[in-house]
């Protein structure tokens, strides 16, 4: 087993679950500092208890920020104070309900149409890189729309997003860093002039917020966390979900005659057996004991979210869409901090699929060696799904 030797960023060998359940699953490593928390059982439990377990490292740099690189980000009015996913304290409850308002069930569902047909307008005959022509921007045109957000230049944001997305989660050189953080304080310098020019009687996000008095220091960050979460994590889940589902062809074929029910089935199953985000933080505010390993106050947590344990899913390697259980997975977390996008994630995974295996029965990987992976500390998935 490989555990004594974990290189969490590398492309080729993520991390052996199956070895770290067996054999370490609270496990050390020296390189990050982080416990790799990998029992199912275990990562539910952290989830469940915020006491004892905070989530204040959520959104923290892996990759120690240099002074001068915070200092590019300070010139920016960069800050990440506490707001959604990092947050534990009681302000939580307040700004979760603000956003929840925007990604209500009823509200999620009024989009299914929109999302077929930014789906449809995206899908052209001939040799085509699915991530870059589909994948890629869809999930950030609806999440605009859903949350209000008008006048929005979308390559700009995505290029924005990606780069934050390494800065925080990836293991950039320091000249790297450099380039990334002056794209991340270009976004957040973005925020902050929409946040002060929006009008508290607007029916968008920005409006929401200033209405409710929220500081600009405040909203910018937490508008800097969810239109990165709200898009560039549905982005991975379409581009894993088009790739492993395209090495099934029997599923395509029965995707493409609209099989009630197997496009929502090919969702779970690819978001419990390779889920987007593949790990979250958490911090213990205690000392704690967790599968038979003590833990000090203070000991940052990385809990594996891949649903592969074997104590939860049979056969759980294999791609099953419509197994009995794939809903126990823990893609979307647990708890007070549950995604808020969950049903929206959902839903553009289901339309998209649909829309273009009806569209292209007969559509197929150009290659079938694995893609070219994005792999960061928390993300996984492939960077082009080319298909003829
Ligand atoms: C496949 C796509 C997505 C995945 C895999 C995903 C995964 C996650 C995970 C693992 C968490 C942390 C949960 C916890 O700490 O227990 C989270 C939190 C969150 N996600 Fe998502 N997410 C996705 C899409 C979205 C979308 C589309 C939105 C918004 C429209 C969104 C908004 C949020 C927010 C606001 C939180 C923080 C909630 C809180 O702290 O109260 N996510 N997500």
């Amino acid at each position: 087993m490989r555990t004594t030797q974990l290189d969490l960023f590398d492309a080729d060998q993520p991390p052996d679950l199956r070895g770290l359940r067996a054999e370490s699953p609270v496990h050390h490593d020296p390189a990050t500092g982080l416990w790799l928390v990998s029992r199912h059982a275990d990562v539910r439990a952290v989830l469940a208890d915020p006491e004892a377990f905070h989530p204040d490292n959520a959104l923290t740099a892996i990759t120690p920020v240099p002074r001068p690189v915070l200092r590019v980000l300070a010139r920016a009015g960069f800050s990440l104070p506490p707001t959604l996913a990092n947050n534990g304290t009681p302000t939580h409850t307040a700004l979760r309900r603000l956003v929840a308002g925007f990604l209500t069930p009823a509200r999620v569902a009024s989009f299914a149409d929109r999302i077929a047909d930014l789906c449809a307008e995206r899908l052209v005959d001939g040799p085509v890189d699915l991530h870059a022509s589909l994948a890629r921007d869809l999930p950030c045109v609806v999440l605009m729309e859903v949350l209000g957000i008008r006048d929005v230049d979308v390559p700009a944001l995505k290029a924005w997003s990606t780069a934050s997305l390494e800065l925080f989660w990836g293991n950039p050189s320091v000249d790297r860093q450099h380039e990334l953080a002056a794209s991340a304080g270009e976004f957040h310098r973005w925020l902050t002039t929409r946040l002060r020019a929006a009008s508290p009687a607007g029916d968008d996000l920005f409006g929401a917020l200033v209405a409710r008095g929220t500081p600009v220091r405040e909203a910018a960050g937490l508008c800097y966390f969810l239109l990165i979460a709200g898009q560039e994590t549905t982005t991975q889940l379409l581009s894993t979900l088009l790739d492993r589902v395209l090495r099934h062809p029997d599923v395509w074929h029965r995707l493409s005659l609209d099989e009630p029910g197997l496009a929502a089935a090919c969702v779970e199953e690819v978001l419990r057996r390779e889920p987007p985000v593949t790990t979250w933080r958490r911090l213990t505010s205690r000392p704690v004991e967790l599968s038979g390993v003590r833990l000090p106050a203070g000991a940052p947590l990385l809990l594996m979210l891949t649903g592969t344990d074997p104590e939860v899913f049979a056969d759980p390697e294999s791609f099953c869409p419509g197994r009995p259980d794939a809903r126990k997975h823990l893609a979307f977390g647990y708890g007070r901090h549950f995604c808020l996008g969950a049903g929206l994630a959902r839903l553009e995974g289901e339309v998209v699929l649909r829309t273009v295996a009806r569209r292209f029965p007969a559509l197929r990987l150009a290659s079938v060696e694995p893609p070219p992976m994005l792999n960061l500390l928390s993300f996984r998935a492939p960077l082009s799904v080319p298909v003829v």
